[in-house]
């Protein structure tokens, strides 16, 4: 019989040098296996509770002792309990020890980085990748890579209002030729900028952050790099409008711009976006408190290109159904940390893929050397990944933990 013989928390430090938990679990036949939760900053309203000190003389107020403390004591006793522990247990003593709807007792931070380091943990002692440990498939497929090569909104402090502009190598042959084609659209975009004299330091997820006459002018200099690659028949483009962060009292604000926009005229924007450029995916288009509004662009685009809701689903198996009643969105991103544990994490998905939903597993724009979300994508068949741009190894070690399963997989 396996037991968890020590559980340890730690406060570490993610990509932006922000406080994040991590957790080291060792079972009774001497494996361990340490993870790190990662952290957002256009955090969804819907989310699961990210839990920080708020004490103000250590880190701005953004330390995570007291996850780290409930990982120590309370977590760990009552794990310790459990004979033969699997995910499922795992998870439900996590989620019945917090007793609350949106884990905001313990922290999600915390539980989620439980949740990852018993999966890696079962994965070693089982002596098999943690995507084979996670999911038993005959065959398993890997994800597309959606590479955020322009940063903007939250994640940069550039002029510009859209927060993610995408290239997806939907031509490429396998995921090794799409991260080829993603590199060389990448390159070309930096030589453009430096070109142009324009800033070529990245953003938070390794895109670039010039400042930008409008967001046209960012998705017209992509389409210029995708074509200098000679990409333009297998290289599209697809944009996190991340639009939840505008909304307020029913409307839009762009705070960069300055701009005002009601639900429709904002779809009408988007319209012309897609009807203008080789757009196939538009993520977060609209607010997570605005149904109707998403209602509208579902009916409009839907059948056209994929329309992605994160904050509004939050890897949130009901407000995923609440969508799927509503017609709203035909794809969700998947963020473990939005719902706080593996095994929520995968109901999620099963629940959007029987929907006829497509899938995108995604990192956060705070992430850590923690590469889970990548076996996660092999083990579910997510047809999508986000890790940002092929840049800054918190991004690349995903994309490097997918290459390293496609040479696996090619050579079985
Ligand atoms: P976040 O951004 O991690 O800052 O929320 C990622 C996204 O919105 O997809
Ligand atoms: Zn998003």
């Amino acid at each position: 019989m396996i037991m968890i013989k020590c559980l340890k928390g730690f406060e570490f430090l993610d990509s932006r040098g922000t406080p994040t938990v991590g957790a080291e679990i060792e079972l009774s036949d001497g494996t361990k296996a340490l993870a790190l939760s990662p952290s957002g900053a256009s955090t969804g309203e819907y989310e699961a509770y990210e839990l920080r000190d708020n004490d103000q003389k250590r880190f701005g107020g953004k330390g995570v002792l007291k996850a780290v403390d409930n990982i120590n004591t309370e977590i760990a006793t009552a794990l310790y309990n459990l004979k033969d522990p699997t995910q499922d247990t795992v998870d439900k003593t996590m989620i019945e020890l917090d007793s609350t709807d949106n884990k905001s007792r313990l922290g999600a931070n915390a539980i989620l980085a439980v949740s990852m380091a018993f999966a890696a943990a079962v994965s070693k002692s089982k002596k098999i990748p943690i995507y084979r440990s996670l999911l038993s498939n005959d065959s398993y497929t890997l994800p597309v890579p959606m590479m955020n090569i322009l940063n903007g909104g939250a994640h940069s402090k550039n002029n510009v209002d859209i927060q993610e502009f995408m290239i997806v190598p939907v031509g490429a042959k396998s995921f090794i030729q799409a991260m080829e084609f993603g590199t060389a659209v990448y390159r070309n975009l930096g030589e453009m900028l430096t070109k142009k004299g324009l800033h070529v330091g990245v953003g938070d997820e390794g895109g670039f952050a010039p400042d930008l006459q409008s967001d046209e002018e960012g998705i017209e200099l992509i389409v210029k790099a995708i074509e200098n690659a000679g990409l333009l028949d297998k290289v599209k483009i697809a944009l996190d409008v991340a639009a939840s962060e505008w909304y307020l009292k029913g409307k839009y604000f762009l705070p960069k711009r300055k701009q005002n926009l009601d639900s429709d005229s904002l779809i009408t924007k988007l319209e012309k976006l897609v009807n203008n450029y080789p757009i196939i995916s538009i993520e977060d288009g609209l607010s997570e408190n605005d149904w109707d509004g998403w209602q509208s662009l579902t009916g409009l685009m839907g059948n056209r290109i994929m329309l992605v809701g994160d904050d509004l689903f939050v890897t949130n198996v009901e407000r995923l159904q609440q969508g799927i009643n509503r017609k709203c969105a035909n794809s969700i991103l998947i963020k473990p940390n939005q719902i706080g544990t593996v095994s929520e994490t995968l109901k999620v998905i099963s629940s959007a893929k029987r929907n006829g939903y497509k899938v995108v597993i995604s990192h956060r724009s705070g992430e850590t050397e923690d590469s889970f979300i990548a076996d996660l994508a092999v083990a579910s068949s997510a047809d999508f990944i986000k890790s940002g741009a092929p840049c800054r190894t918190d991004r690349t070690v995903k994309y490097n933990r997918l290459l390293k399963i496609a040479y696996e997989l090619c050579n079985e």
